[in-house]
């Protein structure tokens, strides 16, 4: 896809960091957009904030894991626009803990919001955008998607299961030569709120050990990472030039390198963080 002008996006998880940066960028290219995120303050916030810089935007307060709240996100931006090109499904939490201690609410969580949210994005969504014609769904993953780190099992999880969810729908829709295409979003460490994550969790779970060491740790790399505008750019050069992959560390590379070469060696195992 390489207008973007009248066109219509939806992105979840709008209201901060990442989603934030990818709609913001989507109506600076003249797209009417809609923003759908849980965090209604920060939702109104964003709405409004680009509608005072004149973009035609929508917010639909939304949570990724029911697939009613999709279709009715769906429902809401057929309403306002009439129809769906692109959608950024980007939404996305994190809990730390080993596995051992980790509770089945904390593994259901995270993939509601990581996993389960990109299932029904692209069933809701890839039949209107059909409709449209021509357009482009982008998947946040992470480099967890790519490699395992400790003391985020669910989130590894999550993600790998965005990766392989992404790359299959791109060979089918090649293997039709769509007109549609899909990239999956795998970001190193970005400045955003993602190390506060449990501000959008009704159960919130008490601290541990190694949520607050993993958090405290993570907080700072975060902090210290690429800007969330700068994935948007990256963003939209994938959907002009019908990228897959949107790496945006691109030493990323060479940690891949060393996970086949552990797997040639049978028994090393290499972390994140290149152990
Ligand atoms: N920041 C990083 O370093 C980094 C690295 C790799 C991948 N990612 C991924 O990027 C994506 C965006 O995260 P971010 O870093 O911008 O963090 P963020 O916390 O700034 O933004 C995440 C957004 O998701 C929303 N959200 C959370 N639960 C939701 C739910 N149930 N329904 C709807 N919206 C919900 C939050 O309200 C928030 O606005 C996530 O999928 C994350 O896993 C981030």
């Amino acid at each position: 896809m390489d207008v973007f002008e009248e066109r219509v996006a939806v992105v979840t998880g709008a209201a901060s960091g990442i989603g934030l940066a990818s709609a913001t960028r989507f109506a600076q290219l003249g797209m009417r957009v809609v923003l759908a995120d849980i965090e209604r303050e920060a939702l109104d916030g964003a709405v409004s904030n680009l509608r005072g810089e004149g973009h035609e935007v929508l917010g639909v307060e939304t949570d990724v894991r029911e697939l009613d709240a999709i279709r009715h996100l769906a429902s809401a931006t057929l309403d306002a626009f009439g129809q769906v090109n692109v959608l950024h499904n980007n939404a996305g939490v994190v809990r730390a803990g080993r596995i051992e201690e980790l509770s089945i609410a904390d593994w259901e969580w995270v993939l509601g919001v990581d996993l389960w949210s990109v299932i029904y994005g692209v069933k809701t969504f890839l039949p209107l955008i059909r409709e449209a014609g021509d357009g482009h769904i982008v998947n946040t993953a992470s480099s967890a998607g790519l490699q395992s780190s400790p003391e985020i099992g669910p989130y590894n999880v999550a993600k790998f299961g965005v990766v392989a969810l992404t790359e299959t729908l791109q060979l089918e829709l090649r293997a039709e030569k769509s007109a549609i295409g899909a990239s999956v979003l795998c970001p190193g460490a970005i400045a955003t709120r993602i190390t506060e994550s449990e501000r959008n969790r009704s159960d919130a779970a008490a601290e541990t050990e190694t949520s607050r060491r993993f958090n405290a740790s993570a907080s700072k790399i975060v902090e210290q990472g690429h800007s969330p505008e700068s994935v948007a750019e990256r963003i939209v050069e994938a959907i002009r030039a019908r990228e897959f992959w949107i790496l945006t560390h691109p030493d990323w590379i060479d940690v891949l390198r060393k996970r086949v070469e552990g797997m040639e060696d049978g028994r090393r195992l290499v972390t994140g963080f290149g152990g």
